[in-house]
């Protein structure tokens, strides 16, 4: 890598959100090092910026979930010296009741949304904070401000991520320190989210989907603004301010409505 350009991590970037964010920060004059399962998704990317932007891309594949693939990523991170951005961005969704789904996914979903999440940002922070610049964006969701039957460990590991980066916003103020933290909240997007959980896009009205690029653009207007919660879309900041301002009692019954209207796959 050269010392002149900055250099981003972009986890979850073989597709969706994350390939838009990648392929953003390469035109922003960022190198890049692309994590995610997808090897040859990653190799393709690399050699597209490259050749589009001149940036140095480097593939790093590995399965977050897993502590022995983690851990060179979080090695990777930590020495690079030249480390400005780290969008924590790798996730999946699932669907059905939380008592008769696989454990396993779960637990899979928690160690992806939480525990990657927590190590990534703590080896970034480390650098970040010793070199007075920076930022993390941690991919939260819409989710993070309800939760409904059907997607507990979803809404509750967003919820989470939204608490986290709070907590290391009010960290790095009380530090004085320039470096950003942001939660980047989108509704419904359209990658391959949706096909990975078999969820029917159709059940979702067209005017409620979003680009990735739309998602991106919200979060980079954010940072510009020190925005520390970024809800993309003017329809999604009226829902989020809808579901902030609704006594609980109400909001759990706006959430049991969900699984009888509109199936138990649906959410934000
Ligand atoms: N799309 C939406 O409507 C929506 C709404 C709100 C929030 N979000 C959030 O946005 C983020 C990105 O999702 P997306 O919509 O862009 O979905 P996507 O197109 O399915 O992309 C998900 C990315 O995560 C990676 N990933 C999944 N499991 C992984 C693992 N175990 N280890 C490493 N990488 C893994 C995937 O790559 P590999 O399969 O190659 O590993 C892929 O690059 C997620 O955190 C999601 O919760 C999405």
């Amino acid at each position: 890598m050269t010392d002149s350009r900055p250099l981003a991590v972009v986890t979850g970037a073989s597709a969706g959100i994350g390939a838009a964010y990648a392929r953003r920060l390469a035109a922003d004059g960022y190198d890049l090092v692309l994590v995610a399962r997808r090897r040859d998704r990653l190799e393709a990317l690399a050699s597209e910026l490259a050749s589009r932007h001149g940036a140095e891309v480097e593939a790093l594949p590995a399965d977050l979930t897993q502590d022995a693939e983690l851990k060179p990523v979080e090695d990777r991170i930590a020495r690079a010296d030249n480390l400005e951005f780290l969008l924590n961005n790798a996730g999946f969704g699932t669907s059905g009741l939380f008592y008769e789904a696989s454990l396993e996914s779960q637990v899979a979903m928690h160690r992806l949304h939480v525990m990657a999440t927590l190590r990534l940002t703590h080896a970034a922070l480390r650098q970040m904070t010793a070199h007075g610049k920076g930022a993390v964006v941690n991919v939260s969701s819409v989710a993070a401000f309800i939760t409904r039957p059907g997607n507990t460990s979803y809404y509750a590991s967003k919820a989470w991520i939204n608490f986290f980066t709070e907590g290391l916003y009010l960290e790095l103020k009380a530090a004085r320190s320039p470096v950003q933290v942001q939660a980047l909240c989108p509704g419904y997007t359209r990658t391959e989210f949706h096909d990975v959980m078999g969820f029917d896009r159709k059940l979702v009205p067209a005017s409620l989907w979003m680009t990735a690029e739309e998602v991106v653009e919200a979060s980079r207007r954010g940072l510009t603004r020190g925005r520390l919660i970024v809800v993309p879309g003017w329809r999604y900041k009226l829902v989020v301010l809808f579901l902030r301002l609704l006594p609980r009692p109400l909001l759990h019954a706006v959430a049991r409505l969900s699984p009888s209207r509109f199936g138990p796959q649906t959410r934000l």
